[in-house]
């Protein structure tokens, strides 16, 4: 929507008065005073009449080293959640792109922008997630194959998107994957009975894990890794 428009339709005023609002200085877009009505402005454009924000909510993008023991809720009733690792002052409207079991620790992405969100989340867009992942028993060499074919998953009734392993060690491999079944990498090893007893999110896309941020520390994403989705 353009910002004269906005503008109308909020001071219930004609399309003269508004374009007089404007000229007068009156009108803050983003920090700025604007003269003219032509910009385009969506829900996170802070717009402001005469100092008053009359629309605003900038764009929040984070990064999280989520460790184990936090659900990846905005809320619940047992245990902490992800959105608990932030300052109350910047919780509101936060929510998750993309869930990490509860013992699942490494990267989650945070944020207030549902559309950015749901680029990462959609399986059609088949966003890669690398995992590292430790198991009870030793990784077979057949492994590789099966998943690059995919796996049934019979509750969904649908087979996984090849994914490829890598082995690092005999219990020890990564894992890309291109969507987010529930519980889908201990499904995918379930499949060959062996139990994965440690998974870490290291990378989302071409977003990896920073490796400056220890368990539960967060920050913000710089405007290109925002851009990457
Ligand atoms: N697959 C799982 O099984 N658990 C996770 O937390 C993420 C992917």
């Amino acid at each position: 929507m353009r910002l004269d428009r906005f503008l109308t339709k909020h001071t219930r005023t004609s399309g003269k008065a508004v374009r007089q609002l404007l000229l007068e200085k009156r009108v803050r877009l983003n920090g700025k005073v604007v003269t003219q009505g032509v910009d385009r402005i969506n829900e996170f454009s802070r717009i402001e009449i005469d100092g008053e924000i009359v629309q605003g909510e900038q764009a929040r993008y984070y990064m999280l080293h989520k460790p184990k023991g936090v659900v990846s809720a905005t809320e619940d009733t047992q245990h902490r959640t992800v959105l608990d690792l932030f300052p109350q002052a910047l919780r509101t409207n936060l929510h998750i792109g993309g869930r990490l079991d509860l013992n699942t620790t490494g990267l989650m992405l945070i944020t207030n922008d549902g559309r950015w969100s749901r680029r990462l989340t959609q399986p059609e867009k088949k966003v890669p997630k690398v995992y590292l992942v430790e198991t009870e028993d030793p990784i077979g060499a057949e492994y590789a194959g099966v998943f690059q074919r995919g796996i049934y998953f019979a509750y969904e009734d649908l087979t996984t998107q090849p994914a490829q392993l890598e082995i690092l060690a005999e219990r020890r491999a990564r894992l890309t994957i291109h969507e987010g079944r529930y519980h889908q990498v201990k499904r995918m090893f379930g499949y060959f009975n062996n139990k994965v007893i440690g998974l870490h999110r290291e990378q989302v896309g071409e977003l990896r894990l920073d490796a400056a941020l220890a368990e539960g520390e967060y920050r913000a994403l710089s405007a290109a890794e925002v851009a990457l989705f």
